[in-house]
């Protein structure tokens, strides 16, 4: 992997080993993928104020993130699937974050489950929900989740529906791949992706298989899911969540400072500003442009995390400049694993390690938690 030198060299390697229909999934965005693109677009609009001659010795980028310290403000993201980009690819993405000192956080729709992540690593981890109509299997995976030891929940919000992606329409997406003629031919030139998922058991979503009644088939399965989530989600099943699990809970995907004051009102403990990377509504602005406004409205009851469009170190401090204590990726943690499995993924964190701590340095900073505005250039952002 060292010669990876940035996140965009790991994607382009992914590509070539990872089946067509998995890395289009993690690689697309909702209908014209705009707001896809403007994720990261929009970071390379705000420039960085250059500052010379100020000692940067000593540098630490150690922060905490929900209370929980991290070695750096960066966390990984809940991405559904994991486990097809690489075999066991959650397991192995939770011990390249456990090494690095950073959360991970398993998706509800992962390969692995919450039993396998807790068997494989020792760091405590966050386990990612979605809003099921289903209630009874929410109250047991958050159990599950309480049993695993995980020290926060993260309440996805943006998934009441589901944003078309064209790409997993016209490729038939699923998990495992149907064996067609055209997927069989495409896993041929994927020698390592295929020789991975023959040596693993984890092929369908393990948090779901096994624990809801009449699901242990892949076909019933994704009609389950699809039935599954709730579109009458509402305030109150935020607060229903919040008593049944009693610990820390972050609610994802806030991009209006309306719902950002009506989150504050629940008395969670972080909110990540996230238009699910570009997934859900086609059309809504970038993560990072929704940032301030947020920040504005309810920075000071409650911390602020953001996703969406990260592909550097730069990312990073840019966003931790504009209010957020923490940011996760989704994509470039999947390239790395789709690239190069567990050391694909320490290398996307060591990538951006590497370019947050001297680009803070070039900032004139020593301490990332001394970050704020006066590192970007007026008229910028
Ligand atoms: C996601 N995301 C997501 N979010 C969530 O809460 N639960 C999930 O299961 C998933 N699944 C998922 C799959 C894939 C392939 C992607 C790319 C994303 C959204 C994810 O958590 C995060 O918000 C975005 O990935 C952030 O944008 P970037 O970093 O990918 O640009």
């Amino acid at each position: 992997m060292r010669s990876m030198h940035c996140i965009e060299d790991l994607r382009k390697l992914a590509e070539r080993r990872v089946p067509r229909m998995f890395y289009d999934y993690a690689d697309s965005g909702s209908w014209t993928e705009s707001t896809y693109r403007a994720n990261s677009d929009d970071f390379g609009k705000i420039k960085l104020r250059q500052r010379v001659a100020v000692d940067m010795t000593n540098r630490t980028l150690a922060t905490t993130m929900a209370g929980q310290r991290v070695a750096m403000p960066v966390a990984i993201a809940p991405t559904g699937l994991t486990g097809m980009q690489h075999a066991d690819g959650e397991i192995l993405a939770a011990r390249a974050a456990e090494a690095f000192g950073i959360p991970f956080t398993l998706s509800t729709l992962s390969i692995c489950s919450i039993e396998d992540i807790a068997a494989h690593t020792s760091a405590p981890f966050w386990m990612q929900l979605y809003v099921m109509k289903d209630r009874a299997f929410i109250e047991r995976l958050i159990e599950r989740a309480r049993a695993a030891k995980c020290s926060a929940l993260v309440l996805t919000l943006d998934l009441q529906i589901l944003g078309q992606r064209h790409k997993d329409l016209r490729n038939g997406l699923s998990a495992p791949p149907k064996l067609t003629i055209k997927n069989i031919a495409n896993m041929m030139t994927k020698p390592r992706w295929c020789m991975g998922m023959l040596g693993t058991r984890r092929r369908g979503f393990g948090n779901v298989i096994g624990h809801v009644s009449g699901v242990d088939d892949m076909g019933s399965l994704s009609a389950w899911t699809a039935q599954q989530f709730d579109p009458a989600l509402s305030w109150s099943d935020v607060e229903w969540i919040k008593r049944r699990w009693g610990g820390k809970l972050i609610l994802k995907g806030i991009m209006d400072a309306e719902d950002a004051k009506l989150a504050a009102q629940c008395g969670v403990d972080a909110l990540i500003v996230s238009n699910h990377g570009g997934r859900q509504l086609d059309g809504a602005p970038s993560s990072i442009s929704a940032l301030p406004g947020i920040v504005e409205a309810v920075g000071k009851e409650l911390e602020i995390h953001m996703d969406g469009g990260i592909r550097s170190g730069q990312d990073v401090i840019k966003a931790l400049a504009l209010g957020a204590r923490g940011v996760y990726i989704g994509r470039p943690f999947l390239y790395g694993l789709g690239a190069g499995g567990q050391a694909g993924v320490a290398r996307c964190l060591e990538i951006i390690r590497n370019e947050l701590d001297i680009t803070m340095a070039f900032c004139g900073h020593r301490d990332i938690r001394d970050v704020g505005r006066d590192i970007l250039l007026p008229g910028t952002f």
